[in-house]
């Protein structure tokens, strides 16, 4: 059995730092020491990452590398850049960062050279790209498409999502691009509403092919394709293509592979955007911009594989996340984005950090006896806001921040940037130092509501700027997060790439769906709660 993390000396060591920073506040951290601002700072590529209001003094964070040391960290790191199968219990590699090095790049995995195997795919999907951008590839009426509906869910959804609203901006082909996820109906229903079918593109993602969500929207896709095209199956070729690992399924479902685009066992489906799963946005923001995404990804990649944790950005971020988590008891971690364009990066984070770190056993089987997967959440700001930054800044939980923002707008009207980041800057600062009784006394507050108006401060925040948010910013972005969450894995000693807990609800559904359609079936097997919903639902349904 590995020796397990809490019982080594560089866990405790923490633990007892952790005790005599108790009473610190960033006030004072920042007042004895005036460079603090500019020293506990990275850069990452274009991203700068400012660290400095989080609660660590220079001692927690060599504290912090030397448990990243005792964790080996760094053999962890090259492991899995080597193409090992760090991926135990589904025996595979973890190789999202071979889908973004550059062509010609060696790495020769389980007998294949994978670099070349993903720049044949990357050249096969510019091609495509090119074609139905130029009005070349033409529906089956002869129109060119206008719009892309990606098929997908999870992973195969959240990153093409995400990656399209994030560069919106950068749409040059008159396509858009619109996502179905939800096997609720309602989805694909109100995606195709107002849709013509001779000019919509269907594309089909799913790592096995095999997600209920994702064939019964495909199945309802093609129908309705059909139908408004006057029923020639012929016409399927023309406006669905899939993106798939699983060649024989897709072929199952009626989908030509000569119209499908492949990726491999080693990319995990929250790690899969920079696959073929980014087609829908190659699609919107043509084959160069997608090639810049993925060369930002690769800074990212090339900077976690090389330099020393000491100076290692997402290294150093993921061992913050760890210390909130395992000695100060944080439970929870915000992301807050000023950037409407990244309004569904928190989600797509979620399910980054969520279900690659939401575990609780070792690598080994053990079960862990410390917390792991901090709870992901946030909206942009300003919105937030007016939500739910009162309970940031008075409430009695500790919520470690992250702020990203940019210099420069797509939008520059009149001074709204400039107030949109003033709030940025305000709140880190606010969130940091806080209001002191004596200050909201200064100001002349009655003395029954002073107490009410301290913020206490001592509030965590990591700001990451950069320029402007480019297609290779994204690409560092979430390759930063993605290199955050190994880390945090590496720590826990856990797999962050296999995804066991989500399988129970996906069987049982599928168990349970015959009760549900077919109207008089027995429940008496059931839980008696679970018995009197599937009753009380099917007495309703057919009212
Ligand atoms: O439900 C979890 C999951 O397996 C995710 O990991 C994955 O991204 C998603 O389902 C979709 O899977 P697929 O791409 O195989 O349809």
């Amino acid at each position: 059995m590995a020796e397990e993390i809490t019982t080594t000396d560089e866990w405790r060591a923490l633990a007892a730092h952790a005790e005599k920073l108790r009473d610190a506040h960033l006030r004072d951290l920042f007042a004895a020491d005036p460079d603090r601002g500019e020293r506990l700072a990275g850069e990452l590529a274009d991203l700068h990452v400012d660290y400095s209001k989080n609660l660590v003094t220079d001692e927690t964070l060599t504290l912090l590398a030397a448990l990243a040391r005792r964790a080996r960290l760094t053999d962890r790191i090259a492991a899995m850049f080597a193409g090992e199968h760090i991926n135990t219990t589904e025996d595979r590699a973890v190789l999202h960062t071979a889908l973004r090095a550059p062509a010609g790049a060696a790495l020769t995995v389980d007998g294949r050279d994978v670099v070349a195997d993903v720049h044949a795919v990357l050249d096969r999907m510019a091609a495509f790209a090119d074609r139905v951008r130029s009005g070349e590839w033409v529906g089956h009426t002869g129109e060119r498409i206008r719009t892309v509906v990606n098929i997908g869910i999870g992973g195969s959804d959240l990153g093409p999502v995400m990656a399209y609203e994030a560069l919106k901006a950068y749409r040059d082909a008159g396509i858009t691009c619109r996502f179905v996820s939800n096997i609720d109906p309602t989805d694909i229903a109100e995606a195709t509403a107002d849709l013509d079918p001779a000019s919509t593109l269907f594309v089909v993602v799913s790592k096995t092919f095999s997600t209920q969500e994702t064939l019964a929207n495909a199945r309802q896709a093609r129908d309705w394709l059909l139908a408004g095209l006057g029923g020639d199956a012929s016409a399927v070729a023309r406006h669905f293509v899939a993106v798939s690992t699983n060649e024989q399924r897709v072929r199952d479902f009626g989908i030509d592979p000569a119209n499908m685009f492949g990726f491999w066992d080693w990319v995990g489906g929250r790690y899969s955007l920079p696959s073929a799963v980014g087609l829908s946005v190659m699609l919107a923001v043509g084959p160069a911009r997608f090639r810049e995404l993925l060369a930002g990804y690769h800074a990212v990649d090339e900077h976690f594989r090389t330099t020393p944790v000491e100076r290692n950005v997402p290294a150093l971020l993921g061992l913050l996340n760890v210390w909130y988590t395992n000695f100060l008891g944080a439970q929870t971690h915000a992301v807050l984005p000023y950037s409407q364009y990244l309004h569904r990066f928190p989600a797509y984070l979620q399910q980054l950090t969520m279900e690659s770190n939401g575990k609780s056993v070792t690598l080994d089987g053990t079960r862990v006896s410390y917390d792991t997967g901090e709870i992901f959440w946030g909206e942009p700001g300003t919105n937030g806001q007016h939500a739910f930054y009162q309970l940031i800044h008075q409430g009695t939980r500790l919520v470690p921040a992250d702020f990203i923002g940019f210099s420069r707008p797509r939008h520059d009207l009149g001074d709204m940037h400039d107030l949109f980041m003033s709030n940025f800057f305000a709140q880190t600062a606010a969130l940091a130092f806080g209001r002191t009784r004596e200050q909201v006394e200064a100001e002349g507050t009655p003395a029954e509501l002073a107490e009410h108006k301290v913020m206490p401060g001592n509030h965590p925040t990591t700001s990451i700027v950069a320029a402007e948010l480019t297609p290779a910013v994204l690409g560092q972005l979430i390759a930063l997060y993605e290199h955050i969450v190994f880390t945090e894995g590496a720590i826990w000693d856990i797999n962050p790439f296999d995804q066991w807990g989500v399988e129970l609800g996906k069987v049982m559904a599928n168990q349970l769906a015959p009760l549900l359609t077919g109207g008089d079936a027995d429940l008496s097997g059931l839980d008696s709660s679970t018995r009197a919903l599937i009753a009380r639902y099917r007495a309703q349904r057919h009212a």
